[in-house]
């Protein structure tokens, strides 16, 4: 009953107040990878400009797959870190040639292409095609941390799957990218790490860092 009170409160509040991104106007696989590949190292305000030239530029997969090397990296100029131009252009040409266009569906599957590990796989799983997975990110460690309460070493790499293990249970079934997505809103406005707001946060009932006045101790 909690677990179903806490997504309600979740979704509620992300239909209300979830951020209005461009990448969130259907769940269209391509839009949602290139996004999540281009937020990686960057922050929301600034990919914005940068995801709608990038589509503009390529609307699809298989035009991304036949860039030329210079209108790819001029599309990345100024996000840095061109690796992940040249991995997208990688993936794009697996889903072209290996896949006939068909993607991968699942975040097992999809972690065969080209600069997808496991949390972009499992944004996209969830988002795109629906599969009930925790999308685990910097976002989600310092929500769920805090929520239950979760000691636990966040440079350990044992701590992805810990927290992946806790998580799962608690994402909405009929909701799973929402649900992910609302804790990626919920991460970056009131429980920042750097200004956090846990007295007015939509699932305040059900933090318990809050209620013990611990907040501080959580990432
Ligand atoms: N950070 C990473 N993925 C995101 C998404 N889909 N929406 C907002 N912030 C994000």
């Amino acid at each position: 009953a909690t677990i179903q009170a806490f997504r309600h409160a979740l979704l509620t509040w992300y239909d209300q107040e979830g951020r209005d991104l461009p990448w969130r106007h259907d769940h269209d696989p391509y839009h949602v990878w290139v996004s999540e590949i281009m937020l990686q190292q960057t922050q929301v305000n600034t990919v914005i400009p940068y995801y709608q030239r990038f589509m503009a530029a390529f609307p699809t997969v298989t035009a991304l797959a036949r860039a030329s090397e210079p209108d790819l990296l001029k599309a990345w100029q100024g996000l840095g870190y061109y690796s992940r131009a040249r991995n997208l252009q990688r993936a794009a040409r697996q889903i072209v040639d290996d896949y006939h266009e068909e993607w991968p569906r699942t975040a097992a599957s999809l972690q065969d292409l080209s600069g997808i590990g496991p949390y972009t796989a499992s944004a996209i799983a969830s988002i795109a095609f629906g599969q009930v997975v925790p999308a685990v990110d910097g976002n989600a460690f310092r929500v769920f941390a805090r929520l239950l309460k979760i000691d636990a070493d966040i440079a350990q790499p044992k701590t992805r799957q810990l927290f992946t293990e806790i998580i799962q249970p608690i994402v909405d079934p009929q909701r799973p990218g929402d649900f992910n997505q609302a804790i990626m809103d919920l991460g970056s406005s009131y429980m920042t790490a750097q200004k956090s707001d846990p007295a007015h946060s939509p699932v305040r009932a059900f933090d318990a860092s809050w209620r013990t006045g611990t907040v501080d101790q959580y990432p």
